[in-house]
């Protein structure tokens, strides 16, 4: 055993039920009867930074929930890494479905986890995930082998959009500057197959609301007489889509990237079992994008889905009745060269466009961000690669990822670096779903792993 992992083994269980301990917190961003959880978890966060051997750690308030910035900085003229992560987790919802209560974490095996998983809200995304990097500082500072300075930032915003987050980081350049992001905050392809991430979707999330009579009315003496909006909404929600499931949006398509033959090639080498997937969501057959496979469907192909569809009577038994209202919360996923507030006018436009007589439309844009591809020939990703080959024994497969995290396309933006996507769950994990996991092999293995990217990215900027 090399150093790391005698330290990982003498702390193991600690590890575990420091980060147990943080899962209890709801840090709910989406809910504000979760507000001082949320401050909580915040606090607790920098706590952990202190004790992991940050020298200035800081709470910094935003119009929002408060970013926690924490740094080492040990000699200006070496490379500065800056963490980034999220403490916010999503709402639990649907609560019943959960095996067992989502903030009172427990650990047991899986098919996929045999040295057991804890479960709970945010084990995976993103408290799991963003742990491995205090813990990894932890070991880094406690045997005196931090070889460059390190800079945390890490939010209570990200599951709600960031949308104080642009505002943190133009106001704050000189403190966040730095010569490479990590973030912990995506998948791998299985335990067996490490990969790292090279590509996130950006997004434009938008809620409709068709309004048809000014009340609602007696579906059997004004029904088939005036406009309907849920059926309205619903034919126009179909409409989105022709025959081969392409986006019908005008202009949808005009600046989305298309990838070479050899580049589509590449990708198909990823190791996937179509059937396992089948199997893993109990259905029978994929669906998608003709032309597409389903790796590319789920990550340099665009989509809309319709998220949410609400209006009318949805109680107990049956009530006849037309709806004044009809509402709908779709999202966009988007490619790189795609601009999510042009698509978003473009989709405003369009769905205002194919409105029948008889309804109102309104478009509410709710939030959004750019996609992100980060090229594998950076030291960045050497260094990650590199690290990934040292403790999973196999060179990382390159893999664009079909989730969005906003603000790295931000980051390149304002702060002019490259982020590094080194994500250590799987997509089995369940995040936003019920029963969320994160493996404990995964997790011990992140916090083997990164300082090893500290070590070569050092290493490689000389
Ligand atoms: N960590 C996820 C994003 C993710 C997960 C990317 C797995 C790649 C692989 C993040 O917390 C998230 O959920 N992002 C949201 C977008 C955000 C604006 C709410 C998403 O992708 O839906
Ligand atoms: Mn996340
Ligand atoms: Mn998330």
């Amino acid at each position: 055993m090399n150093q790391i992992q005698t330290y990982i083994a003498k702390h193991k269980s600690r590890f575990i039920t420091e980060l147990i301990e943080l899962l209890k917190i709801p840090s709910i961003s989406a809910d504000p009867a979760f507000k001082n959880e949320v401050l909580k978890t915040a606090e607790a966060i920098k706590t952990s930074l202190q004790q992991a051997g940050c020298d200035h750690v800081e709470i910094c308030e935003t119009a929002g929930y408060p970013v926690v910035f924490g740094e080492k900085i040990i000699n200006p003229s070496l490379p500065t890494v800056l963490v980034y992560g999220h403490y916010d987790v999503q709402p639990p919802d649907p609560i019943d479905l959960w095996d067992s209560p989502p903030f009172e974490p427990v650990v047991k095996t899986t098919e996929r986890h045999p040295d057991g998983a804890i479960f709970a809200r945010g084990a995976c995304d993103d408290k799991g995930q963003l742990y491995m990097h205090v813990k990894a500082l932890e070991f880094m500072t406690a045997t005196n082998q931090l070889p460059c300075n390190v800079k945390f930032m890490i939010e209570g915003e990200e599951e709600v959009g960031s949308a104080n987050l642009s505002t943190f980081i133009k106001q704050n350049h000189e403190k966040l500057k730095n010569d490479v992001i990590l973030i912990s905050d995506t998948g791998m392809i299985a335990n067996n197959t490490p990969s790292i991430t090279t590509g996130l979707r950006g997004l434009s999330y938008v809620e409709v609301e068709v309004t048809g009579p000014n009340r609602d009315l007696h579906s059997g003496l004004y029904g088939g007489a005036v406009a309907n909006p849920i059926n309205i909404l619903t034919t126009m929600i179909a409409s989105l889509h022709d025959d081969s499931n392409r986006i019908t949006i005008p202009g949808f398509y005009n600046k989305v990237e298309e990838l070479s033959k050899a580049e589509r090639a590449e990708m198909a080498k990823a190791p996937f079992s179509i059937e396992s997937y089948k199997k893993a969501l109990d259905i029978d057959d994929v669906y998608g994008e003709s032309g597409y496979s389903t790796n590319e469907r789920n990550s340099i192909r665009p989509t809309l889905d319709v998220n949410g569809i609400w209006g009318g009577y949805t109680g107990e038994g049956a009530k006849t009745v037309i709806p004044s209202k009809a509402y709908a919360k779709i999202s966009m996923r988007l490619v790189p060269n795609q601009d999510w507030e042009e698509i978003t006018k473009l989709f405003k436009t369009h769905f205002e466009n194919i409105a029948p007589k008889g309804v109102k439309i309104k478009v509410k844009p709710h939030h959004g961000g750019q996609g992100y591809v980060t090229p594998i020939n950076s030291i960045g990703y050497q260094a990650a690669s590199k690290a990934y080959e040292q403790t999973f024994g196999k060179i990382p497969i390159p893999q664009r990822s079909g989730g969005s995290i906003p603000i790295v396309s931000l980051f390149e933006h304002e702060l002019k670096s490259k982020t590094i996507l080194m994500g250590f769950g799987l997509d089995s994990d369940a995040i936003h779903s019920p029963n969320e996991h994160f493996g404990i092999w995964n997790y011990l293995k992140g916090i083997e792993t990164i300082p090893l990217f500290y070590k070569h990215f050092t290493a490689l900027s000389k």
